[in-house]
């Protein structure tokens, strides 16, 4: 970003939201600001890009919610999503079970707990990838963090 741009980040959590203020004031950012919103209906358009990070696998709609921030993202921008994932690297592997321990650990709900809560996450990515993969151009996926983050990223058409 460049210094007269401006990031706006959004969660639905007041606490999510002061953890990050306090994280921007302690490092003097001041192109930053965070929004109490809803994502899925974000309170920008014409962006030159959109990060969801750690969200579509939360999302009952993740599909939709990509094709609404490529409609609100400007001709050659840029949308990416970060998800964790299981590892498909045969080095890491072994640790999936801890993965997949650690998501139902975190699962809201006996809904998502009943069944696994780790594929959950995955389909809900999955979607929302088809979805990017299917309304931007030039996309690719990239898996870091020892194959567990899977980073998705497309551009808007011009
Ligand atoms: C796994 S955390 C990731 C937090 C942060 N994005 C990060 O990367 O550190 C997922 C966050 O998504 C937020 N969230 C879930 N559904 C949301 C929605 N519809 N709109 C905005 N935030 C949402 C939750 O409140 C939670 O803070």
């Amino acid at each position: 970003m460049g210094p007269t741009g401006t990031v706006v980040g959004v969660d639905l959590v007041p606490a999510m939201l002061e953890r990050a203020r306090a994280r921007i004031g302690a490092v003097g950012w001041e192109n930053v600001q965070v929004v109490r919103a809803d994502a899925t209906e974000p309170p920008v358009d014409g962006v030159d890009a959109v990060l969801a990070a750690f969200l579509t696998g939360m999302l009952e709609e993740p599909a939709a919610a990509v094709r609404t921030w490529v409609d609100r993202t400007a001709p050659g921008g840029r949308v990416t999503l970060l998800n964790a994932v299981r590892s498909e690297r045969l080095s890491t592997r072994p640790l999936n079970p801890l993965f997949r321990a650690l998501v139902r650990l975190g699962a809201p709900g006996r809904r998502l707990r009943r069944a696994s809560p780790a594929r959950a996450l995955e389909r809900r990515y999955a979607r929302a990838r088809t979805a990017l993969f299917e309304a931007t151009v030039d996309a690719f996926e990239w898996r870091l963090g020892g194959g567990f983050v899977a980073l998705a990223s497309g551009r808007v058409p011009e």
